[in-house]
Formats: C-alpha cells, sequence, structure tokens
C-alpha cells in the first residue's frame, strides 16, 4: 500500500463544518437538472463522496458518467477523473465542459477556490454553483 504524504492529507483534509455535515445519517441536498440530460445528480454529491473518500491526485473512475457531474466535482478537488458512458453525446457534452473548468480552475489559487466553496456552501447553495462560475472571478 503506498503511504500517503502529511502533505496531501494536509490538503485533501475536510474543515469541522465539511465533516459534522458530510458524516450524517441523511443528507439533504436540493434535486438539479440538466438541459441535455435526465437523470443528472447534484455536485454536492459527488463533491462530498469524493472529499471523504480520496486523498488530493488520486483517480476517480465514473462508470455511468452522463454529463459529468463527478468530474466537475472532482477537478476543482485535485483530483484526476476518468468518466466513462455509453453515449457519444454525453462524453462530448463531458469534454467541453470539463475543459471550461479545468482551465477555470488552474487560474485561480486553490486556496481561493476553497474559500469560494466554503462560502456558496456554508450558504446551501453549492449543487446549484457550476464550478465554472465560482471560477471565473
Ligand atoms: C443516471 S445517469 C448518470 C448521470 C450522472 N451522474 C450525471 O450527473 O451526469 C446514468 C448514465 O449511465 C449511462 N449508461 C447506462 N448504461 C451504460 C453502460 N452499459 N455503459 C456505459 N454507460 C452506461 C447512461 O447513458 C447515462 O448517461
Amino acid at each position: 500500500m503506498t503511504r500517503v504524504s502529511d502533505a496531501i492529507k494536509h490538503k485533501s483534509a475536510l474543515t469541522k463544518e465539511e465533516w459534522r455535515e458530510y458524516t450524517k445519517t441523511v443528507w439533504s441536498i436540493a434535486n438539479v437538472s440538466h438541459g441535455a440530460h435526465p437523470a443528472v445528480f447534484p455536485l454536492e454529491i459527488p463533491h462530498r463522496l469524493i472529499k471523504l473518500f480520496s486523498f488530493h491526485g488520486e483517480t476517480i473512475l465514473d462508470p455511468f458518467a452522463g454529463v459529468g457531474t463527478t468530474a466537475r466535482a472532482g477537478i476543482p478537488l485535485g483530483r484526476r477523473v476518468v468518466c466513462v458512458d455509453q453515449s457519444r453525446r454525453y462524453v462530448n457534452i463531458i469534454k467541453k465542459e470539463c475543459a471550461r473548468v479545468h482551465n477555470g480552475h488552474e487560474i485561480l489559487e486553490q486556496s481561493r477556490l476553497w474559500q469560494l466553496q466554503k462560502q456558496s456552501w456554508q450558504r446551501s447553495e453549492l449543487w446549484r454553483v457550476p464550478c465554472r462560475d465560482s471560477t471565473r472571478v
């Protein structure tokens, strides 16, 4: 088993508020819709799961990726994301949307991004704020 460095653990750490919220037995997260896909899930779900169960720099696999919600959550958290979907149309949407997330992420310092995510989360709006908007500031 690979040893995870203290620096990576530090980068992957949850805040006290996140830990308290994410480890509740029931999550209350608003539903979302997407113009091109009938069954997307809210960004907040993969955001929480990725933070709880992976380290910065690790790879997340979503074999039923739809329009790439997992990737839009994982990329700003410094994870690599592999998305698979049987629909070429959905895969093209993922490529297009994630290119924007990645580019936005590069021009924003990680600490500022976390600050924005925390603010959004405190207002309970994170799942309604697409990553690309957070990174446009
Ligand atoms: C519920 S949707 C996932 C939506 C995704 N979580 C999102 O937020 O965009 C399930 C996806 O699985 C894909 N799918 C179903 N069977 C598949 C298969 N055998 N191989 C790859 N993708 C498949 C469908 O095309 C669909 O986009």
